[in-house]
């Protein structure tokens, strides 16, 4: 049975582009999947907290020498990481919000990324341990940006998740949102066509 994992990340909830596009996208995956498994992580409605020397000191902690504060810390991130580590496939609604992605978003990479459990270290460099996944991440932006040097959101969120080892991975850009009207719905018709073609592609193969 296949799992997806769902990670939206716009401050407008439901309402936000981004959770629109990825909606749409598991919606039809659904239909594919009908034994598959959805689960959803909504980081707006229930949010990671920012990283701190507390929490990044349980992390490093051994699990033994940990008081009961650090084992919760540690034990909140150790869910998040089995979550991920048991889907298959991975939306990601990703909004751009002042050059980057959500803080939510980067809190949530934050506490994901863990020595020992999501990369390790080695003498040829650090090793991603969460291959073999699928990501699927649609991108909302108000302005023009895929492909070219102002999009510093794409390399990071690819380059982060090849860090875990996770490089398989689609977007699906959905840009020029707050241009106009005629730019953002010609924009949000293209994104939904490249959706539904994406799941076309894998019925097909
Ligand atoms: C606080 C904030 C900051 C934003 N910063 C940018 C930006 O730097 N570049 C951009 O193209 N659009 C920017 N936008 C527009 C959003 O990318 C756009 O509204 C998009 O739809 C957000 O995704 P969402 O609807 O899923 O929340 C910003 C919007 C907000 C609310």
């Amino acid at each position: 049975m296949s799992t997806l994992l769902q990670i939206n990340a716009s401050i407008q909830g439901e309402s936000g582009q981004s959770s629109q596009l990825a909606n749409r996208f598991v919606a039809a995956w659904r239909t594919q999947h009908p034994e598959g498994r959805v689960v959803r992580r909504d980081l707006a409605a229930d949010p990671v907290p920012h990283l701190t020397a507390e929490r990044f000191g349980a992390f490093l902690t051994a699990p033994e020498q940990r008081s009961d504060a650090q084992h919760a810390i540690a034990n909140y991130s150790d869910t998040l990481i089995e979550e991920l580590r048991r889907a298959d496939v991975i939306v990601l609604g990703l909004p751009m919000y002042n050059f980057g992605i959500p803080s939510q978003l980067k809190a949530y990479f934050d506490h994901i990324a863990r020595a020992g459990h999501t990369f390790r270290y080695t003498a040829q460099g650090p090793v991603g341990l969460l291959g073999g996944k699928k990501v699927y991440a649609f991108a909302a932006r108000g302005g023009l940006y895929a492909g070219a040097p102002l999009d510093t959101q794409t390399p990071y969120v690819r380059d982060f998740l090849g860090f875990l080892g996770i490089r398989d991975v689609e977007f699906v850009f959905a840009e020029g949102l707050a241009i106009d009207a005629q730019r953002r719905d010609s924009a949000l018709n293209a994104a939904r066509a490249r959706i539904d073609g994406l799941l076309e592609k894998r019925a097909a193969a």
